[in-house]
C-alpha cells in the first residue's frame, strides 16, 4: 500500500476515478458505452463513488451542466488542454476540453469515411495521461482512491505511472474486448511522452509495435474482464490474440466478472420505446408489440410466425456472415428475421441484398437506432447471437427480460448468461435459451430449428419467457463483486452494507452537487432515462448551478 492510500479513512467509501472512451447517454457504440453509463450507480450503493473521466467530444461538451475548469496542462508535447468538471445525466465528470483531438461530431472512433481517426494514438495516450495525473493526485484537487482502466483507450494509464514512479492510485485495467488493442508505430513514442527505455518486452512493447492494451495487463494491479468463460478463453493461444502468454502470467491477478443491465432503463412496463408495455415474466402482455413490429417492418402479421431478430454491431465477431449464408434455409413462410445493426460495409450490402431478395420474410434496419434496439427485444421471439467470440454480451441479457428468448453460440459471456434448454434444464425449469456449438451455419441453422419446434408448443415457450423473465440481469451482485475486488486491492476491510455509513458520503465527497448532496444511485437512475428520453432537466437537481 502506498501513502496514497494510507491517508484514506479505511470504512469510507472508494473513489474510484473510471476512465473511457465513451458512455451512455452521451456517446455510444456497443456495450462499452452502457457498462460505463450504467455501472456507477450501482456501485454507489456499493459505497464506492465514481467519477468518469471522458474525452470532450461534442455531445459531452453539449450535455456537461455548469462545467467548472479545474486544471489546464500539457500532458503530452505539444497538447494543450483544460480539465473541466461538471455533472451530466446525474454522472459526475472530468472532461478534457482539446478541440483539436476531441471536438469532431460523429463515432469517437471512426472518420466519416469508416477509416480510424489518424491521430488515435494520441487522442487516447492523452486520455491515459490525464488519467495518470489524476491518479497522482495532481489535478484539480481531486484524487481517486483507485483507477478503472477501460479497454485500450485508457491502457496507457498504468505504464506512465510506472515510468514516473510516484505515489498514485493503483490501476485495475478491464477488458471488454482482446480484439482492439491499441497499437502504434514505434516511431509515436515521443508524441506520447513515454521514454525510449519503456520500448522493451517488459515495457509497452508489442510485436515491433506500441500496445497501449498490452501495457495496460501488464502494469495494472489487477485485470478484469466481463465474463468468466472470457477470462479463461483469453489465456488460450486461439482467443489470447498474441497476448495470450502475458495474461497466463497474470492468471493470477485476473478475472472474470459478468456485466449487468440498467433495470429501471430496461424496463419493458416503462420503456419508452415499447410501444405496448408490459410487465417482466407478462408473456401474454407482450404480444401486441410482436404484430406492431411486424407491420412496422413491413412484414405479414402473423402471430404464428417464429420472429427471429438481430440487434448487432455487423463484424465477423458477431458472426453475421455465417447467418448470411443460411438466411435462404432458416426463412420459410413461418419464419421471419428483422435485422437492426450497421458496422461493415460488405455484411450491411449482404444484408440489405437478401432482404431484397426475401421482402416478405427478412426486414433490415441498417443504421444504429436506440429505440429499435429496444423495440426488437419487446417484439421479436427470439434473439440470434452467432459470435464467434463474445467477451459478455448485453443483448441476450436484455432480451430474456424482455421474453425473447435467446439463441446464441456457446462462447465467452454468452455461456456464462443462457442456460441451453437441454432436456435435464428443460425437466428442472430453468431453460433460458438455446446455445450451440461449434460456432458454424450447420450448427445455428440446427438451434434456430430446436427452438422453432418448441416455439410450436407454447406452455414450453412461455415456461422459457418466464425462467428468463426470473434470471437477474442486475448489476447488484456484480456491483458487489467489482466493490470487493477494489477493497482487496486497496487493502480495505470487508464491510457488509450494514456497516457502511451512508452519512459519511453526503458529509466528505469534494464531489457534490449543490448542498453537499452526492445524487443518489436512484437520482442517477431517472436521470439516465430522462436523457433516453431526450429530456434532461437544465437544472438536474444533482448537477452544479450554471
Ligand atoms: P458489443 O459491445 O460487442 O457491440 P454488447 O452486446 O455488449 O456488444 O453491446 C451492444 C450494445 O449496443 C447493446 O446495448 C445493443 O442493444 C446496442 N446496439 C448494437 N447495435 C445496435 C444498433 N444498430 N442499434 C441500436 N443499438 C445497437
Ligand atoms: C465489448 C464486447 C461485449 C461486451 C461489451 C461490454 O464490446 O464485445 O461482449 O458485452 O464490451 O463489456
Amino acid at each position: 500500500m502506498n501513502r496514497h492510500q494510507q491517508e484514506r479513512e479505511p470504512s469510507g467509501p472508494i473513489r474510484v476515478l473510471s476512465v473511457a472512451s465513451e458512455m451512455f447517454p452521451f456517446v455510444k457504440t456497443g456495450g462499452l458505452g452502457d457498462v460505463v453509463g450504467s455501472l456507477p450507480a450501482a456501485l454507489r450503493t456499493e459505497g464506492v463513488l465514481v467519477t468518469t473521466l471522458l474525452p470532450g467530444y461534442p455531445a459531452v461538451l453539449d450535455a456537461l451542466e455548469g462545467p467548472v475548469r479545474v486544471a489546464a496542462m500539457t500532458p503530452l508535447p505539444g497538447v494543450e488542454i483544460a480539465l473541466l468538471e461538471g455533472y451530466a445525466a446525474g454522472h459526475h465528470l472530468l472532461v478534457i476540453d482539446c478541440p483539436h483531438l476531441f471536438r469532431r461530431k460523429g463515432n469517437p472512433y471512426l472518420a466519416p469515411d469508416g477509416t480510424d481517426w489518424p491521430d488515435n494514438g494520441v487522442r487516447f495516450a492523452c486520455l491515459s495521461r490525464v488519467a495518470a495525473s489524476i491518479a497522482q493526485g495532481h489535478v484539480g484537487g481531486y484524487r481517486p482512491d483507485l483507477v478503472m482502466a477501460h479497454d485500450w483507450q485508457a491502457g496507457l494509464t498504468g505504464a506512465y505511472l510506472h515510468y514516473d514512479g510516484q505515489p498514485a492510485a493503483p490501476v485495475v485495467q478491464t477488458i471488454h474486448n482482446l480484439a482492439f488493442q491499441g497499437r502504434f508505430p514505434v516511431a509515436d513514442l515521443e508524441r506520447f511522452g513515454l521514454p525510449p527505455h519503456a520500448f522493451t518486452i517488459d515495457g509497452v512493447e508489442c510485436y515491433g509495435e506500441i500496445g497501449f492494451l498490452k501495457a495496460g495487463l501488464l502494469f495494472a494491479a489487477r485485470i478484469v474482464t466481463v465474463s468468466p468463460t472470457y477470462a479463461r478463453e483469453i489465456q488460450s493461444p486461439e482467443w489470447g490474440m498474441g497476448l495470450d502468454g502475458l495474461l497466463r502470467t497474470r492468471a493470477d491477478q485476473l478475472r472474470g466478472i459478468l456485466n449487468g443491465i440498467d433495470t429501471n432503463d430496461w424496463n419493458p412496463e416503462t420503456d419508452p420505446a415499447v410501444l405496448f408495455p408490459y410487465q417482466v415474466g407478462d408473456v401474454v402482455g407482450r404480444r401486441p408489440n410482436k404484430r406492431a413490429f411486424q407491420a412496422e417492418f413491413g412484414l405479414r402479421q402473423d402471430p404464428d410466425v417464429f420472429l427471429l431478430g438481430l440487434v448487432s454491431r455487423l463484424t465477423g465477431q458477431k458472426g453475421v456472415d455465417i447467418l448470411a449464408d443460411i438466411v435462404p434455409r432458416i426463412l420459410d413462410h413461418r419464419t421471419q428475421l428483422v435485422v437492426v445493426g450497421s458496422g461493415d460495409v460488405a455484411m450491411e450490402r449482404a444484408l440489405a441484398r437478401l432482404a431484397r431478395q426475401y421482402p416478405d420474410r427478412l426486414a433490415c434496419h441498417i443504421g444504429y437506432s436506440e429505440q429499435l434496439g429496444h423495440r426488437i427485444q419487446a417484439s421479436a421471439d427470439s434473439l440470434l447471437l452467432p459470435s464467434r467470440f463474445e467477451p459478455c454480451g448485453l443483448t441476450q441479457l436484455c432480451a430474456v427480460r424482455y421474453g425473447c428468448v435467446p439463441i446464441a453460440a456457446r462462447v465467452g459471456g454468452l455461456a456464462d448468461t443462457i442456460i441451453d434448454a437441454n432436456e435435464a434444464a428443460m425437466a428442472s425449469d430453468v431453460a433460458t435459451g438455446f446455445l450451440f456449438s461449434p460456432v458454424d451455419g450447420e450448427t445455428l441453422a440446427g438451434a434456430i430449428h430446436r427452438a422453432a419446434t418448441l416455439y410450436r408448443q407454447p406452455a414450453r415457450w412461455a415456461g422459457l419467457q418466464r425462467n428468463g423473465a426470473r434470471y437477474d440481469v442486475s448489476w447488484g451482485r456484480k456491483a458487489q463483486e467489482y466493490a470487493r475486488l477494489f477493497r482487496r486491492v486497496l487493502g480495505r476491510p470487508e464491510i457488509g452494507m450494514a456497516e457502511f455509513d451512508n452519512s459519511s458520503v453526503r458529509r466528505r465527497t469534494p464531489l457534490a452537487g449543490p448542498g453537499g448532496v452526492v445524487p443518489s444511485a436512484r437520482g442517477v437512475r431517472a436521470a439516465c432515462q430522462a436523457a433516453r428520453r431526450g429530456r434532461v432537466r437544465a437544472n438536474d437537481p444533482f448537477g452544479r448551478p450554471g
